[in-house]
């Protein structure tokens, strides 16, 4: 019989859409399951300092639809030193907690595993990023509602782009991975699609858009991932132009309007399921891993592996994505 009481749930790094319905899904199974649970503040930054809030049922009324993170969030330095592990620790044993969930990406999972390998107090972790780039997981909290922002956004972009002939290059999040551009080009049924999983050969790009022109192509979109490695959007834009001037181009940098807004059904869903995955997983004894979903099932992945560098873009995607280009 597992003897946890006390649980503890925060968010960290860059907050998704959907973070709200997976704290929601923990804190009400932690009551189904008899447990008290805590929320941390701020995530690793609000540990060190104690800034612990008691959560209710009622704590979590009316937020299931609502972006952002009602438990707030941030990027700790601290939590990266010995010190301030050890500071959260104590903070943590002094309120009694016992086991915790952590909602977050690849910082989060980065943090709680170095947590785990000095200190005894079980984690598990909840996929929470709107960059897709965790392994063990088909997709992230978040993710389905930024590729629906960004298609949204782009069809509007699409619009103007046509009726001025122009040629629009648009950057999209995703500092080190390009799921958020592949997923979101296709959709929108992008030119290009640039990421930072392949090379982009800019001669390549500037004789495919001359062949658009020459076939009277009246617009074109090229989605540039954040960390695409050629230098950028405005950069890439720069380079095209200098060899092909007849389209008039702009770019638009989309920003962190892709992290905001009301989850979607699919993103609810998902935190739903594996919020309750999570308190049952503390339950069963696990530890050290991520919850996530694979092929409709729940998985759990170690830390170590589901951090991004283990992540792989979609081969088929990328070779949809060219055929399409034709
Ligand atoms: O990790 C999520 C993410 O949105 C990345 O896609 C992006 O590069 C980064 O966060 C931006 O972080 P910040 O909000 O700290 O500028």
């Amino acid at each position: 019989m597992n003897k946890i009481k006390k649980i503890a749930v925060f968010t960290s790094g860059g907050d998704a859409p959907g973070m709200n319905a997976a704290i929601r899904a923990v804190v009400r199974s932690a009551i189904y399951y008899k447990l008290e649970v805590v929320g941390i503040m701020r995530g690793y930054e609000g540990m060190i300092e104690g800034d612990f809030i008691p959560l209710d049922s009622h704590s979590v009324c009316n937020i299931i639809h609502r972006g952002g993170t009602i438990l707030k969030t941030a990027r700790s330095k601290r939590f990266m030193t010995e010190e301030g592990m050890q500071e959260a620790y104590d903070q943590l044993t002094k309120t009694g907690v016992q086991g915790m969930v952590a909602i977050g990406g690849d910082g989060t999972f980065t943090g709680a595993m170095e947590f785990h390998r000095r200190h005894d107090i079980p984690i598990v972790g909840l996929p929470g990023t709107i960059d897709n780039d965790l392994f063990g997981t088909d997709f992230t909290i978040g993710y389905d509602t930024a590729i629906n922002t960004v298609v949204q956004a782009i069809d509007k972009i699409r619009e103007t782009a046509d009726s001025h002939n122009r040629l629009f290059f648009i950057e999209v999040m995703g500092r080190d991975a390009g799921f958020i551009a592949l997923r979101s080009g296709i959709a929108v049924g992008a030119e290009a699609i640039l990421i930072p999983e392949t090379k982009t050969h800019i001669d390549k790009l500037t004789a495919m858009l001359e062949a658009g022109w020459n076939k009277k192509k009246s617009s074109s979109i090229i989605i540039v991932a954040e960390g695409e490695h050629a230098g950028g959007a405005f950069k890439i834009a720069e380079q095209v132009q200098e060899r092909f001037s007849q389209y008039d181009a702009r770019v638009s940098v989309l920003g962190h309007l892709q992290r905001g807004g009301s989850p979607t059904c699919m993103d609810r869903v998902l935190a739903s399921k594996l919020g309750v995955a999570a308190v049952e997983a503390l339950l069963e004894g696990r530890r050290d891993v991520m919850i996530g979903q694979v092929d409709s099932k729940v998985s759990y992945t170690p830390f170590e592996k589901a951090i991004k560098h283990n992540v792989e873009i979609n081969q088929n995607l990328l070779w949809i994505a060219d055929i399409l280009n034709v």
